[in-house]
């Protein structure tokens, strides 16, 4: 890629990695600017108690599967079974997080950020799912918390990040069974208990609408099942009453003050265009077409429309499940990476359509990821005002480049730039118009195990060398850092 450049271009190249020394000189701004962090302003800035943070999950960074007694889980069976798994890797080393934590805190306070958020593995605690704990498998996160609040990092613990015990889905069809929504619950309720004391922000499941249908509807995640609608639906039933159950335990178990909610991967709406006519059809689809997560969740009941659209295929239920599903949330995560719909007002019912999306429609390195930085200020926006949601978190939002290690060792992840930057000032609109979004996660901190698409995908602000394991801060470590010590946008 840098072949063609003549030595003065590459000295003025080099010359750029001045900005980047993040590990050596954290304190210093990335544009040279010599005020203190304190005395320096953004135009476009955050509120002042805006949360910075990074995230990660356990099967994606963590390794060492076989150590102190962690049970399989579903991944694990998964990315073993080949063809699955596009580069035909597996997680059980990944960024081998689990011996490597105390060098990754180190990489997360070079940022300047206050707060991180990792998953917690469930086969860790409860290698059998329910049953026995494993005391040493929560050790791992007592160490972990323990080591962020020493460097002055918030722990936000995620309960699930999609990597089931392997012995509740062979005992019971996993999410197909309520025995699962029970066990997890009980899983919560043990967690809390034990780390409440530290980790006083807790999500429980992430992306639930992804983890379901992708992974029993679609056959395309673990644990690779393509369950009839009915079936779908009533697995779907399961995972959203494991959530109220969760709540329900946590209320019940963890020290008092300790905040509760949902990491879902919303289904995006933006406007076709912004009209009162068009933003009201986006509020009326972003409720329906979220019906089946965090409508039940955030109403206690499933709208009319999704228990019409599924008729016989729609699931069976109690008001005594609506209740514990719709109990009181604290905060709503939302992962936001690209718009998903686009609304466009209708005379016809139910009043809104989604509007096709172009062929020509501009994506990042991951086909999927298509840009468009608006989604960020309209899904928390349209959520808001749906559901009066009053603490709302960017639980995830990032992107992959390809992230080539250049001649000098450097990556200049230019594109993850203009991405960010982008969604960043979309996202500084909602702030700055009232939207209640407190904190932003940046997915991810390092490259990592991208599911079905392993190594391959890197979503990092630091580059891992997964034969080495050796992190590099990437040119966008550098941006994000700025960012965080001003509190915005802008110079
Ligand atoms: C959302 C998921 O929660 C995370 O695990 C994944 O790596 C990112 N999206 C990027 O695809």
């Amino acid at each position: 890629m840098f072949s063609g450049f003549s030595r003065r271009h590459f000295a003025k190249l080099t010359g750029l990695s001045a900005f980047f020394g993040l590990a050596a000189t954290p304190a210093k701004p990335a544009d040279g600017d010599a005020r203190p962090a304190a005395e320096r302003h953004a135009p476009f800035p955050f509120p002042n108690d805006f949360v910075w943070g990074t995230a990660t999950s356990s099967y994606q960074i963590e390794g060492a599967v076989n150590e102190d007694g962690r049970g399989r889980s579903i991944w694990d069976t998964f990315a073993h079974t080949p063809g699955k798994i596009e580069d035909g890797s597996n997680a059980d080393r990944a960024n081998d997080h689990y011996h490597r934590y105390k060098e990754d805190v180190g990489l997360i306070r070079d940022l300047g950020v206050k707060a991180y958020r990792f998953s917690i593995a469930w086969p860790r605690v409860f290698p059998e799912g329910s049953g026995a704990a494993n005391p040493k498998g929560l050790d791992f996160y007592n160490r972990l918390v323990d080591e962020l609040l020493n460097n002055g990092i918030e722990p936000y613990a995620t309960l699930y990040h999609w990597d089931l015990p392997q012995a509740l889905q062979d005992r019971v069809g996993g999410w197909q069974s309520s025995d699962t929504s029970k066990a997890f619950g009980d899983y919560a309720g043990y967690v809390a208990e034990r780390l409440s004391d530290r980790v006083k922000n807790i999500f429980t499941l992430n992306e639930a609408g992804r983890f379901l249908n992708f992974g029993y509807g679609w056959g395309i995640d673990a644990p690779g099942l393509k369950l009839p609608l009915g079936e779908l639906n009533q697995a779907r039933h399961h995972v959203v009453l494991a959530h109220g159950l969760a709540v329900q335990a946590i209320r019940a178990k963890a020290r008092a003050g300790t905040k509760v909610g949902p990491a879902e991967n919303i289904a995006a709406c933006v406007p076709a265009f912004d009209t009162p006519e068009h933003v009201r059809a986006a509020e009326m689809a972003t409720r329906e077409l979220n019906a089946g997560f965090l409508g039940v969740i955030l109403e206690g009941k499933y709208t009319d429309g999704f228990l019409e659209f599924n008729g016989k295929d729609a699931p069976k239920f109690t008001a005594e499940e609506l209740k514990i599903i719709g109990a009181k949330n604290d905060f709503v995560g939302l992962n936001i990476y690209a718009p998903q719909f686009y609304i466009a007002a209708s005379d016809r019912k139910p009043g809104w359509s989604v509007l096709p999306i172009p062929a020509s429609f501009p994506h990042m390195n991951s086909e999927w990821l298509k840009v468009g930085p608006e989604v960020i200020y309209w899904a928390p926006r349209l959520a808001a005002k749906v559901w009066d949601i009053d603490t709302i978190y960017i639980s995830e939002n990032g992107t992959s480049s390809e992230d080539k290690l250049g001649p000098d060792g450097k990556v200049y992840d230019l594109d993850r730039i203009m991405y960010l930057r982008n969604y960043l000032s979309q996202l500084q609109r909602a702030t700055s118009e009232g939207v209640p979004v407190k904190g932003y996660f940046l997915w991810s901190l390092m490259d990592n195990f991208e599911w079905i698409f392993g190594f391959e995908k890197r979503f990092g602000v630091y580059r891992v060398d997964f034969e080495t394991q050796a992190r590099v801060a990437k040119l966008s470590a550098s941006f994000f850092r700025d960012v965080v010590a001003r509190n915005g946008i802008g110079v």
